[in-house]
């Protein structure tokens, strides 16, 4: 299974700190947040892994990271998204890099307490289709939310005024090859973005979508309250820990 770390994006959401670096590079307590999900994936038995950058100071990231050796890698392999076209665009930049193989996706704000294994596992023996963890909130709002029927996620709604359950839809996917079709049939949305709630949503329509609940904590740090919430949560108990 190839890993998928998405840097990109302007981080708006976190100017001026954003003004002149890129989001992914902040601090996140003792390390840059871009950290967090590299580790994640590496700690989940993940070793060939393609970072995907973007906006202004894509060098830095090179600079930062080099061929991954801190990490225990090998090398570690770049792309650069254009521009602002969403979660899936930016995965569809991988491609070539993953090929026929299952992928494993971390968004490059989003930071867990546990380690992600027990799921990377999982994925390796499900058959085909694609997996996503959820995880209660209290702002679902604020993010991807499944609505559930039983024991089945029925649909998953971006950003919901009115949000159908407290589970957020969280920044870690792993899909099957098929992802790259589907992201070739995805139309933009109303933000002018090739959103992956549409793929994940697209998974479900064919049944061939699974998820766990995670444990452990699970926060985003893309906005003021959530950078500062990630920081506390990491200085206490630490991230991505071995079950
Ligand atoms: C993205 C996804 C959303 C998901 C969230 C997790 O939102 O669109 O479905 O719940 O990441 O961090 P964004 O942070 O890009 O607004």
């Amino acid at each position: 299974m190839k890993g998928v770390v998405l840097a990109g994006g302007l981080g708006t959401r976190l100017h001026p700190l954003t003004k002149v670096t890129n989001k992914h590079l902040l601090p996140v307590y003792r390390k840059p947040m871009i950290y967090y999900p590299i580790e994640a994936l590496v700690q989940g038995g993940i070793d060939e892994i393609m970072i995907v950058t973007g906006g202004n100071n894509a060098g830095d990231f090179l600079r930062l990271l080099g061929n991954g050796k801190e990490f225990g890698l090998a090398h570690l392999n770049y792309t650069y998204q254009e521009g602002e076209g969403g979660i899936a665009e930016a995965l569809g930049l991988c491609r070539a890099f993953v090929d026929e193989d299952k992928v494993a996706v971390v968004l490059g704000d989003n930071i867990l307490q546990m380690s992600i294994k027990q799921h990377v596992d999982s994925f390796r023996e499900q058959e085909r289709g694609a997996r996503i963890l959820l995880k209660e909130v209290e702002d679902p709002e604020r993010f991807g939310v499944a609505r559930l029927e039983g024991d089945r996620i029925a649909e998953i709604i971006e950003k919901p005024k009115d949000p159908p359950s407290s589970f957020a839809v969280t920044g870690i996917y792993f899909y099957d090859s098929q992802v790259w079709n589907i992201i070739d049939s995805l139309e933009p949305s109303g933000r002018d973005e090739l959103e992956i709630t549409d793929v994940n949503n697209f998974y479900i329509d064919q049944s061939s979508m699974q998820y766990s609940i995670m444990e452990g904590w699970w926060t985003d740090a893309g906005t003021f309250e959530s950078l500062r919430r990630a920081t506390e949560l990491v200085a206490e108990t630490g991230a991505n820990n071995p079950d």
